[in-house]
């Protein structure tokens, strides 16, 4: 079962104890959950008005490209859209700042990706099993191959009607891959070149991309695994911070709105145990390499 684990680190930018820093990078590469439960994410007075579901129209999510400053998602004016600019990349700036203190082993290795903010709420949204969140799964994105790299997120809850962020966890990601590896067949010969081609990726799809989001699609897709396999539930209290390894952790959002969260890949030799990575543990299982 997923650990979760709470660390008291109640600023973003606090220097962390020793022994809670050598706690937190072993249960996150473990696969565990590390939970900030003094850890809230200020939304200024201004910024109120964006906590509405319209901000993000039909795309359910806005997300901000930290380094260039580009919102894609949103719906709203312009003087909006600066202050939603300016609240997500100050979480872009806090999450980093967090991570230096908590796995600052991490730091040289990291590279910040999209940060997103999600003002819809999740139970009763309608989507293709393949996008529904609700269901089990490891992260893996079709069009964001990471060739091998880790997928580590932090998530604030920033509900300000005191909502719980509700998520379930899963089996070990070990246990999920000797669950459905089998029944996975490897890469067409060429597809990934193909899939470059007609530019659905945005780099080549390895072969670990592919059984990654083949793991991901079968997760989904098998609403008896997902009744059945082993699973505990966690709700998230609103005016906390969370982060995981989430191309490792089987996890499911069921309920909740307002949340930020932001993306970061980490190679799997910053990891201070690179076999705990899900690409070794799938070229252990298939015996052979994948990247
Ligand atoms: C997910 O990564 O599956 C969704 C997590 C969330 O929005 O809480
Ligand atoms: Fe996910």
């Amino acid at each position: 079962m997923t650990d979760i684990i709470t660390l008291p680190t109640a600023s973003w930018n606090q220097p962390v104890p020793t022994a809670d820093r050598e706690l937190a990078i072993d249960v996150l590469e473990r696969g565990g959950v590390l939970l900030f439960p003094q850890l809230e994410f200020p939304v200024l007075p201004g910024e109120a008005l964006l906590l509405s579901p319209e901000v993000a129209g039909k795309t359910k999510n806005v997300s901000l490209n930290p380094s260039t400053g580009a919102l894609r998602g949103s719906s709203v004016n312009d003087a909006a859209l600066q202050q939603l600019r300016n609240m997500m990349s100050r979480f872009a700036t806090s999450s980093r700042d967090l991570l230096r203190n908590v796995v600052p082993r991490y730091e040289t290795g990291l590279e910040q990706a999209r940060t997103s903010f999600r003002p819809a709420e999740i139970r009763g949204r309608h989507t293709s099993p393949r996008k529904d969140d609700t269901r089990l799964h490891v992260d893996s994105f079709p069009s964001s191959p990471t060739q091998g790299d880790r997928i580590l997120r932090v998530f604030a809850n920033i509900n300000p009607h005191g909502s719980t962020r509700n998520w379930k966890l899963g089996e070990s990601f070990e246990d999920v891959a000797r669950r459905f590896l089998p029944s996975i067949s490897g890469p067409v010969w060429g597809s990934d070149r193909m899939l470059r081609l007609l530019r659905i990726t945005k780099r080549r799809r390895t072969a670990y991309d592919h059984y990654m989001l083949q793991l991901h699609d079968r997760m989904k897709a098998d609403s008896a695994y997902q009744s059945q396999v082993a699973q505990s539930a966690y709700d998230f209290p609103a005016g906390c911070t969370w982060m995981t390894f989430t191309d490792q952790v089987s996890h499911a959002a069921i309920a909740g709105q307002y949340a930020l969260e932001q993306t970061y890949h980490l190679p799997v030799n910053s990891m201070l145990d690179p076999s705990r990575a899900p690409l070794r543990i799938l070229e252990t299982l298939l015996g052979r390499e994948l990247t």
